[in-house]
């Protein structure tokens, strides 16, 4: 609430100089007084200076009080209007309520009636000012917590619809799981009568790799914000390495990239998520892979061990990346790839998956040359 601490205002707006004066000696002391002669002057300071009242006399030359007191109410229809009616003249006052003034004084006025009129009605446009300001806080209030309200709705409909579309997209993977145990079946049982292993299990085995994939990552999707994490097992880096190369070489071929892999014997074993792992690596990857598409260029994949950790490195000869995006390539939704379905989420997984494993990424870049991500995983002690 603002307190004001200035004067009230009065607007006196009378052709006449004598009671034009006399209203303006009477109430210097507590008010800021403007005067007017002619209603054309009066609606001009009350524009400018919106006064707390005005005195108007009834008749003028030019425009009348009643006309001046329409006009009054078009520029503020809030501020008390007091009429200054002739002596006895009861009707005029009357039709002048009627046209929405607040009060009226006969003249010649006594001093004493005047400074209680005049102060009646400043009181009665302050409070309906603070009325209509409170009224309008109040409206802009409910407006934005309306507004607030739509978009908490709007995302927890999001919430719901992606549940909803997470629990359906269960559905049609079990049965993509089922046939792809079918075939692989099929394929077993006719390779034992033709005596040979061919090229088609292998493709195979790699769609159930990945199908087994979705749907662990749907099962994560549902115990999300449940409490408990899963609980990290021994997994071996150098086997989930080799997999997901394995999974991403037809991409690498569609896209002629050439796609190396060096994978040390030792197995790396470390306590983890192995889909966590596997989506971790199974990103930086695919943006090596997506770098180098344009300039068909190469990708090397390698896991190493050293002492107590295993470093993954994926080296490309992409396009790169520029000193400004390197400052914000692990930032949640920041991608390059506006229009080609990129999210920008990738990179931002992979570090929190590496930090919930004690790991890190560490990239080197020269624009037009490429890339190389390194991947660092704390070992198991005792292997
Ligand atoms: N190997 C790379 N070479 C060049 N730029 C890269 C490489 N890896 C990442 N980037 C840059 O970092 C950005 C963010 O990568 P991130 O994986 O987080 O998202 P994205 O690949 O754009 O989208 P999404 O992974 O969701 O498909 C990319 O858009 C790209 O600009
Ligand atoms: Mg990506």
């Amino acid at each position: 609430m603002t307190v004001t601490t200035e004067l009230p205002q009065v607007l006196v707006i009378d052709d006449e100089m004598g009671p034009r004066e006399s209203l303006r000696m009477l109430l210097k002391p507590n008010y800021r007084v403007h005067t007017a002669d002619n209603v054309e002057a009066g609606l001009r300071i009350l524009r400018e200076k919106k006064p707390d009242a005005v005195i108007s006399d009834i008749r003028m030359p030019g425009t009348s009080g009643i006309e001046g007191l329409r006009k009054i109410r078009e520029i503020d229809p809030h501020v008390a209007v007091i009429m200054l009616t002739g002596f006895g003249a009861l009707e005029t006052a009357k039709e002048a309520l009627r046209l929405g003034a607040n009060d009226y004084i006969s003249k010649p006025f006594d001093a004493r009636e005047m400074r209680e009129v005049i102060s009646r009605n400043v009181e009665r446009t302050r409070l309906h000012r603070t009325g209509v300001n409170a009224a309008t806080e109040i409206k802009e209030l409910n407006n934005r917590l309306l507004k607030e309200l739509a978009q908490k709705e709007r995302l927890a409909s999001l919430g719901q619809a992606s549940a909803e579309f997470v629990h359906d997209l269960g559905n049609p993977l079990t049965i993509v799981w089922g046939y792809v145990q079918l075939l692989a079946k099929k394929l077993e049982e006719s390779e034992k009568e033709n005596g040979a292993a061919n090229q088609t299990s292998k493709e195979l085995n790699i769609i159930e790799q990945n199908v087994r994939l979705c749907r662990e990552l749907l099962t994560m999707w549902q115990s999300y914000g449940s409490v408990e994490a899963s609980p990290h097992k021994p997994i071996s880096v150098a086997q989930i390495v080799s997999e997901v190369v394995k999974g991403v070489s037809p991409m690498a071929v569609q896209n002629g990239v050439q796609l190396d892999c060096e994978i040390c014997d030792d197995p790396c074993t470390l306590l983890g998520e192995s889909v966590q792992i596997t989506r971790a690596i199974q990103n930086v990857i695919i943006n090596a892979l997506q770098a180098s598409a344009e300039k068909k260029g190469k990708v090397a994949v390698s896991c190493e061990r050293k002492d107590f950790y295993v470093d993954v490195r994926v080296q490309d000869t992409g396009y790169g990346i520029t000193p400004a995006q390197m400052a914000k390539i692990f930032d949640p939704y920041f991608t390059t790839k506006q229009g080609k379905s990129g999210t920008g989420l990738g990179l931002y997984i992979t570090k929190k998956v590496l930090e919930d494993h004690n790991g890190s990424i560490k990239v080197d870049s020269t624009p037009q040359v490429g890339s190389t991500f390194t991947i660092r995983l704390p070992l198991l002690n005792n292997n």
